[in-house]
């Protein structure tokens, strides 16, 4: 095939059976599973082990990935004192993409990858991953502290993944309500087939690079707006808009001048995403909880919305994930530029069953290219150049 089909859209780059969309009917399933069912009945560990070993686990593999998560948490005193050195103001996104690559220098154990076709250590590939989920969000919330010129705040084994979280984040103990609703929110971003950022983990991956470096590619690669940063760019959309009222004339103003609405259109769907619809309800049981006292964020999304699905669901744009999850963090008292780290920190999981199965039928990436540029010209002196 030489045809060039700029951004790859619909050039199936691997073989997965990982997750599944049905971008015409809303459909997202991981294993098998369909998202709403996962959301409803899983947890973040379940969902994380399901991905990484393709079924639901029985009660005591559970139990034993789940004392795993807890036992990992803590991350060595030297990443701490790196990430006191970087500056305050920078991208959490960058400094967990930094610390990722760091934390690679403290397991050098990769040497398995070398050497076969496949990995033939499992046992490597799955202790790996315990350590980087659970130090990927022990770094998040430890960030939110050295930044501000605090030290961390230690996690605590007594409590589960969503809830140590929070703890960590805010030195609150958490309300087991709204650690539910970070857990359904880490659940539906844990994975979304073959985007960008999995890509991206897959090419690392294929080269045997470190699975720190393999993640951090991941994470580099989910940073920008037009991916994992679109959550960050839609609350900032939605404080500029300042009131429900004004939604409509924004919206028209800024399709009049061909610009994107954040948290509009993705590759996949022609219908909303099904993760949005969760992450509305999500919203409004948050609403009811704290009985309507939220700020008023969710009510302009709503008028957001509405105006910009009259004038885009024609071509198939309504809203993606990102469009209420920032909605919702925002409501959680989650500083907004952190808000692409959460996506981070819960994507890992998929991004590393990814890593896994590209290690079971690894191939190196190397694609092609079509040459645009000119051939065999003359090596002119620098001398006689004008
Ligand atoms: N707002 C307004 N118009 C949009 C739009 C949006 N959010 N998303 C797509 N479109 C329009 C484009 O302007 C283009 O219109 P045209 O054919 O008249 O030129 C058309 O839809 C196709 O857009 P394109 O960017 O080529 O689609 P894509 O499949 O390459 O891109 C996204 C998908 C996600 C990158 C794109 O929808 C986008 O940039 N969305 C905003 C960022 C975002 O929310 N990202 C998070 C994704 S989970």
């Amino acid at each position: 095939m030489n045809e060039y089909v700029p951004g790859l859209e619909g050039v199936p780059a691997t073989k997965s059976n990982i997750s599944f969309i049905d971008g015409d009917k809303g459909i997202l399933s991981y294993r098998g599973y369909p998202i709403e069912v996962l959301a409803e009945r899983s947890t973040f560990e379940e969902t994380a082990l399901l991905l990484l070993d393709g079924s639901l686990p029985a009660r005591m593999t559970l139990k034993a990935f789940d004392q795993d998560m807890r036992d990992n948490r803590r991350v060595k005193f030297r990443i701490r004192e790196l990430m006191r050195q970087l500056p305050p103001a920078g991208h959490p996104m960058d400094m967990l993409q930094s610390m990722m690559a760091c934390l690679g220098m403290y397991h050098t154990e990769s040497g398995c990858l070398t050497g076969s076709d496949h990995c033939g250590d499992l046992n490597f590939v799955h202790n790996t991953s315990v350590t980087i989920i659970a130090h990927m969000a022990t770094m998040v919330a430890m960030w939110e502290h050295i930044r501000n010129g605090y030290d961390p705040i230690e996690p605590r084994a007594d409590l589960t993944h969503a809830e140590n979280f929070l703890w960590m984040l805010t030195g609150k103990e958490p309300d087991r309500y709204i650690a539910r609703i970070m857990d359904i929110c880490l659940i539906l971003h844990a994975e979304h087939t073959i985007n960008a950022s999995t890509f991206a983990v897959l090419v690392a991956g294929s080269t045997l690079a470190n699975p720190y470096s393999v993640i951090a590619s991941g994470i580099a690669t989910l940073s920008g707006p037009l991916h994992g940063g679109a959550n960050q760019a839609v609350v900032n959309m939605l404080q500029e808009i300042g009131t429900p009222g004004k939604a409509e004339a924004y919206i028209e103003a800024q399709l009049k001048a061909k610009k994107k609405i954040w948290g509009f259109g993705h590759r996949e769907y022609n219908v909303k995403d099904p993760r949005a619809v969760i992450m509305e309800h999500l919203m409004h049981k948050f609403a009811d909880y704290k009985d309507s006292k939220v700020g008023p964020l969710f009510a302009i999304a709503q008028a957001v919305e509405k105006a910009a699905t009259e004038r885009l669901g024609g071509k198939g744009i309504y809203p993606n994930v990102d469009f209420y999850s920032g909605v919702l963090y925002a409501e959680m008292g989650i500083a907004p530029d952190q808000f692409t780290s959460l996506f981070a920190m819960s994507r890992v999981a998929g991004w590393l069953a990814h890593w896994k199965e590209q290690l079971g039928q690894n191939r190196i990436f190397r694609p092609t290219q079509v040459y645009t540029g000119e051939m065999q010209r003359e090596y002119i002196p620098l001398e006689r150049r004008v």
